[in-house]
């Protein structure tokens, strides 16, 4: 099977590359990623002479990018966005770009060259803040940030193609990642890398928001379950049923890099803050077969051991250095 795999270069998308090569023997990973600031192709170093594993450099909102990368592929799985929600209120036009007319990009493709599925990765902030109760996959969209709102887009045009034109799409809608070569400006890899510099961690507002959490890992199982068993034009939550407020997994960052509450710094609150998000991910569970095995503890564990062995990744991440890596491994192909 050949898959097209967009946003390879990124946090979740290296993690899925990984875990394809590792689990399949007859795959074949086309990574396809534009080394936007958090597209990082070391990453992937240790893969790069697998012969199942090839690049491309490419936007997914650049149709003849595309064209040219979806040639034979068996399936698309599009992990390539736009992710951080304090961008987009910086710059939302660029939400716009990557996460709705690069949606919209990849699912003319799927319809013009017959591509057999496209599996399209979103997010638990299409449903809004959740106060109490869980979101159901069939709950109204009420994205509340530029971020959310670009992904709601996006995952309603898969929707309309799936009814108008049978465009074989499945979306999935999951709770917050964390894990290994996460980029550091997400809450729990830059509160970490600030933690072992010894520097605050800069808490939005009184820090009881409630996020719901997943290691790469289990998220990287569910992709693979859905795009085998997902119904074509159907969404899937994929969530873990584990929900706290960022100041209890600001406190357990504290204690695994051993340092003291002095360094928690209340900030001012992100705008439109979402207070809640929590998803039933019973329709996955029940109907795919699929559940989470990681439970937190261990995945922070995990990470957090990975961040302390790997401080020249972080330095290159925080300084930009690692985009010459590109340059001096592609720039000449
Ligand atoms: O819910 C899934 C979503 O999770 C993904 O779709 C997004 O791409 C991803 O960015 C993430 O969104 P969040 O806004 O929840 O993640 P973030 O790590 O930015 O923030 C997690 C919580 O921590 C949130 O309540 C805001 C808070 N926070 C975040 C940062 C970066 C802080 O208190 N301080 C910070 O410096």
């Amino acid at each position: 099977m050949k898959i097209l795999l967009t946003g390879g270069a990124g946090f979740m998308g290296s993690n899925m590359i990984h875990y394809l090569l590792k689990t399949y023997a007859d795959v074949e990973v086309v990574n396809f990623d534009n080394l936007t600031y958090a597209g990082n192709l070391e990453n992937l170093r240790d893969v790069e002479s697998d012969p199942r594993y090839s690049f491309i450099k490419g936007d997914i909102a650049n149709a003849q990018d595309v064209e040219r990368a979806v040639q034979g592929v068996d399936l698309i799985i599009n992990y390539a966005a736009e992710t951080h929600v304090d961008r987009s209120i910086m710059n939302p036009r660029s939400f716009v770009d990557t996460n709705i007319i690069g949606v919209f990009t990849l699912l003319e493709a799927v319809r013009k060259f017959n591509i057999p599925k496209m599996v399209q990765i979103s997010t638990d902030e299409v449903y809004g803040a959740v106060l109490e109760g869980e979101s159901e996959e069939r709950d109204p969209f009420e994205p509340r940030s530029p971020y959310a709102a670009s992904k709601a887009s996006a995952d309603l045009l898969c929707h309309s193609y799936a009814i108008t034109f049978g465009t074989p799409v499945v979306v999935t809608h999951s709770c917050n990642f964390y894990g290994p070569h996460q980029f550091p400006e997400k809450m729990i890899p830059l509160f970490l890398c600030n933690l072992m510099e010894g520097k605050s961690v800069p808490v939005y507002g009184d820090g009881q928001q409630i996020r719901e959490w997943i290691f790469t890992e289990d998220h990287c199982r569910a992709i693979d379950v859905i795009a085998q068993k997902g119904n074509i034009g159907e969404a899937y939550n994929i969530g873990t049923g584990y929900r706290v407020p960022n100041m209890e997994i600001t406190k357990k960052l504290l204690a695994l890099t051993s340092r003291d509450e002095s360094l928690i710094e209340y900030v001012k609150d992100r705008a439109g803050h979402d207070r809640r998000y929590a998803l039933s991910s019973q329709k996955l569970r029940n109907e795919l077969g699929w559940k989470p095995l990681v439970n937190f503890d261990e995945g922070l564990e995990r990470t957090v051991e990975w961040f302390k062995a790997n401080e020249v990744w972080i330095g290159r991440c925080r300084s930009g250095a690692y985009q010459d890596y590109y340059d001096k491994q592609y720039s000449n192909r």
